[in-house]
């Protein structure tokens, strides 16, 4: 029998109150720090954003940027960054989205994207869904493909999927966890 596939959550950390109490925070912190774990995690990556057939990779700042930056040069592709406010030289176009308290914006340059090219979105997490939903939008906004999201991990029970889903968007997940 072939060894049983690793399984990605032992180099997960699980750290509960934080950043609040009753709140479950899932560090990966301990999986970028293991080479295994990294090897793992950034081959099962690359496997769920070939499926899409980008021609530009786009991360969310900024745990994001810790997986599509190294996923873009391992696959020989493009990357840029979708950005929280003030951060981005020159133009841009922005798009702001409600957090749980408050809202926030994402921004990407003019320019980062040509029309109706492919782009796969990657994060590191997805939760309400509503930091993917807004790259999703922007991208298309600045005339991209967007052909699919790849995250690490789903929070299942709070609707992060539906939204995605609900946009036509492809979403692949590494790892689930049940939050509600
Ligand atoms: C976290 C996480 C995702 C987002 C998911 O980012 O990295 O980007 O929240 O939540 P959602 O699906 O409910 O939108 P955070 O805003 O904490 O910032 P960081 O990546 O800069 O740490
Ligand atoms: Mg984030």
């Amino acid at each position: 029998n072939p060894p049983a596939p690793i399984d990605l959550k032992r180099y997960i950390r699980e750290v509960p109150d934080f950043p609040k109490p009753g709140i479950l925070f899932y560090d990966i912190s301990s999986l970028l720090g293991d080479a295994d774990g990294w090897a793992v995690a950034l081959e099962r990556l690359s496997r769920a954003t070939m499926a899409c057939a980008p021609e530009l990779l786009a991360g969310v700042e900024s745990r994001g940027f810790l997986l599509s930056a190294p996923l873009a040069g391992r696959l020989g592709l493009g990357f840029t960054m979708l950005r929280k406010p003030g951060k981005l030289p020159g133009e841009t176009i922005s798009l702001s989205y409600g957090l749980e308290y408050g809202t926030d914006a994402l921004h990407l340059q003019k320019g980062a994207v040509k029309p109706g090219q492919r782009v796969v979105v990657l994060d590191d997490l997805l939760a309400t869904g509503g930091t993917l939903e807004a790259s999703i939008k922007l991208l298309g906004q600045a005339g991209a493909k967007v052909v699919g999201a790849v995250v690490m991990i789903e929070l299942e029970g709070l609707g992060g999927r539906a939204r995605i889903e609900g946009l036509g968007i492809p979403l692949t997940s590494l790892v689930t966890y049940q939050e509600a």
